[in-house]
């Protein structure tokens, strides 16, 4: 079954994963990436928020930064246990949960804020993923969701193109790929069977999120010169990094 391909995918990314995230965590990106969420968020410690597909927490410990009270969701274990061990190197309690995007085992209306970066796109139910983070959001609640159309250039031979152009470009400026040749190929032929591969995002976001009652839709379309360094900035010219944010009407 592919959810189990793509668990087992996680687990095995989840030490190199982990060890780019400390990367990030030394990074003056770090501050960027806090800011955003200040942005749509706010500050304090009232906020109830759920980092959904956390991998090794990096946005757990941001937000433990800004005084939400954080709860670290992944379907992987051993990505929760590589969270589990940041957040208590960080100084932070936290509250782990392990489990599916779209049934988390926690009560309706209990949070003000999901965020999650580069996750939906590795969904294979995307579409009863907000439908469940809606049942999670208090009324007035957010979802915070950072992607990228990370895969759609298997089907777009003029992206994939592209996606080459750049890709051979960053890897001269001196980029390093964390990531093996044998697992580029698996995460390909997972992103295969991955609906989202096959949708041009953040337009197909939008619609679901309208049509499931979500409102205050802000999206900012490419935010890669803020939030990658300069190789990175070449590797993914044709994949940008997009922001979304949506809120649950008040009643
Ligand atoms: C690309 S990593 C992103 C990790 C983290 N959000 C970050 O940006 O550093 C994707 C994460 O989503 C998790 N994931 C994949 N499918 C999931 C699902 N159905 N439910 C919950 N987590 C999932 C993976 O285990 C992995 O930790």
């Amino acid at each position: 079954m592919i959810e189990k391909q793509i668990e087992k995918y996680w687990d095995e990314r989840s030490q190199g994963y982990s060890t780019s995230i400390q990367e990030q965590m030394n990074s003056p990106k770090k501050e960027v990436w806090k800011s955003l969420i200040k942005k749509y968020a706010g500050e304090g410690d009232k906020i109830k928020a759920m980092d959904v597909g956390a991998g090794p927490g990096f946005f757990s410990i941001l937000m433990g930064e800004l005084d939400y009270g954080v709860t670290t969701v992944d379907v992987s274990e051993d990505m929760l246990k590589e969270a589990k061990k940041s957040m208590e190197y960080a100084g932070f309690q936290g509250n782990f949960v392990k489990g599916e995007a779209h049934q988390i085992d926690f009560p309706d209306q209990s949070v003000d804020l999901i965020v999650s970066r580069n996750v939906v796109w590795t969904l294979t139910k995307p579409e009863e993923t907000y439908k469940e983070w809606r049942r999670l959001l208090k009324p007035g609640g957010k979802i915070l969701v950072f992607d990228s159309n990370w895969y759609l250039h298997l089907s777009d031979p003029e992206l994939q193109k592209q996606y080459n152009y750049y890709r051979r470009l960053a890897i001269e400026k001196g980029l390093i790929d964390e990531v093996t040749e044998e697992q580029h190929k698996r995460v390909e032929e997972i992103a295969k069977e991955l609906p989202l591969t096959y949708r041009k995002r953040p337009e197909w976001d939008q619609e679901v999120l309208t049509q499931l009652g979500f409102q205050e839709i802000i999206i900012e379309d490419n935010i890669n010169e803020w939030i990658y360094d300069e190789a990175k900035q070449l590797l993914y010219t044709s994949i940008p990094q997009f922001i979304l944010c949506a809120s649950k009407n008040e009643k």
